[in-house]
């Protein structure tokens, strides 16, 4: 039977690192002897737009549907920030995880141990972190309702309780497999989402995972706690809005946004596997983006979706080993000493023990 993988490399840095992400995938094949591996790329955001007109071609979203993985580069940039809003590069990578059914998005941080040091924060906040973020991706704000005139604009939230219940159900099941700890983080001293979210996650933890500690907390206090005592958490359930700014907050944790993968899933079909990272304009075309993250979420789909978890092993100890080796790019050291997304993405491969 064959594996078909989509790749979307997308925009800006997305086609940088998404291809060491490739040839990671290759090797790795390559090692296993999987000759029924199929890689197929398509075409997703600003490039979609500049050759068809539309962030998420239908070809595209015909070949994701119908693959067992996909991985996605990053979309995005000031190319494109004046196009029509309903086809903005942006827009295409949410039609796609709603069209898939992708609800949750699994964004794990790490730290390594040879990057606290370039970390703002202290060696015993860091050591042995492990934190999942389950954040959830096809509601709230970012698909409710919206809308402009001249002078006023809105965007609307809207959670259901269904909605609520199967993210909460996804990260009580993770958190058995981990260390037994929910935090759920919403607004609920202002928001009705967040208390239709605080009641509906009580009861499911209730009922269906009674030996899990769940605490509830604030938004803005989580943010805070991420800095302060960010070796307290376990996994991190939140909505979509509050999901993408913590997670993005939590990278620096690690020591740079290019190091965090990303898995999103839904009940069936494919996953896509994505750094949280963006387009990154400010230095995208120099060859010198951290393809971590991107390397990292081909981990997570051999974990998630090829259920091989030793190969997202290998893969993982071989990132670790290439940091802790101090071959590193420009976010992480002096332009002087950092190696190309090339350089770095062929240490990893040659670092791979499988
Ligand atoms: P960004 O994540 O692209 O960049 C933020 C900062 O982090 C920049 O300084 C960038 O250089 C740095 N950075 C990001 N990834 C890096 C990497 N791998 N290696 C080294 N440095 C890295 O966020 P932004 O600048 O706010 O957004 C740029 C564009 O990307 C926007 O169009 C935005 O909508 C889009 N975006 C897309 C995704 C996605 O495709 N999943 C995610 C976030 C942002
Ligand atoms: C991310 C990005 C996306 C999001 C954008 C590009 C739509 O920031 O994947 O984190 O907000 O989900
Ligand atoms: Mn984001």
């Amino acid at each position: 039977m064959t594996i078909s993988i989509v790749t979307l490399p997308g925009d800006g840095i997305g086609p940088e690192v998404a291809i060491q992400a490739v040839h990671v995938l290759q090797s790795v094949a390559d090692k296993l002897g999987l000759q029924n591996l199929s890689i197929k790329e398509c075409l997703v955001g600003g490039a979609a737009i500049d050759q068809l007109g539309v962030p998420l071609p239908e070809e595209t979203l015909k070949a994701c549907s119908e693959a067992d993985a996909i991985f996605l580069g990053a979309v995005g940039g000031p190319k494109w920030k004046d196009v029509d809003v309903k086809i903005r590069p942006e827009q295409g990578l949410l039609d796609l995880r709603k069209s898939l059914g992708l609800f949750a998005n699994l964004r794990p941080v790490t730290a390594h141990a040879s990057l606290s040091s370039l970390t703002p924060f202290k060696i015993d906040h860091l050591s042995g972190l492990d934190i999942m973020v389950v954040r959830e991706l096809t509601g709230g704000l970012y698909f409710g309702k919206r809308g402009r005139d001249k002078n006023e604009a809105y965007d609307t939230c809207i959670y259901t309780v269904p909605e609520i219940e199967r993210i909460a159900r996804l990260a009580g099941k993770l958190a058995a497999s981990r260390n037994q700890n929910v935090t759920s983080v919403d607004k609920a001293n202002v928001l009705d989402t967040s208390r239709l979210w605080r009641e509906t996650v009580e009861r499911i933890f209730k009922n269906e995972f009674p030996d899990i500690v769940l605490d509830h907390i604030y938004v803005d206090a989580a943010a805070m706690y991420l800095i302060s005592r960010p070796e307290t958490f376990d996994v991190i359930l939140t909505e979509n809005m509050f999901g993408d700014i913590l997670s993005d907050e939590a990278s620096m944790l690690a020591g740079s946004l290019g190091l965090l993968p990303s898995a999103s899933l839904g009940d069936n079909g494919p996953g896509l596997f994505e750094p949280i990272h963006g387009s990154a304009p400010d230095i995208a075309g120099k060859g010198i983006a951290n393809p971590c993250g991107a390397i990292l979420s081909i981990a997570m789909m051999f974990r998630h979706t090829l259920n091989k978890p030793e190969v997202a092993k290998a893969i993982e100890q071989a990132v670790t080993k290439t940091l802790g080796s101090g071959v590193l790019t420009a976010d992480l050291t002096d332009v002087n000493n950092a190696v190309s997304t090339e350089e770095f993405g062929a240490a990893v491969i040659n670092a791979i023990n499988l």
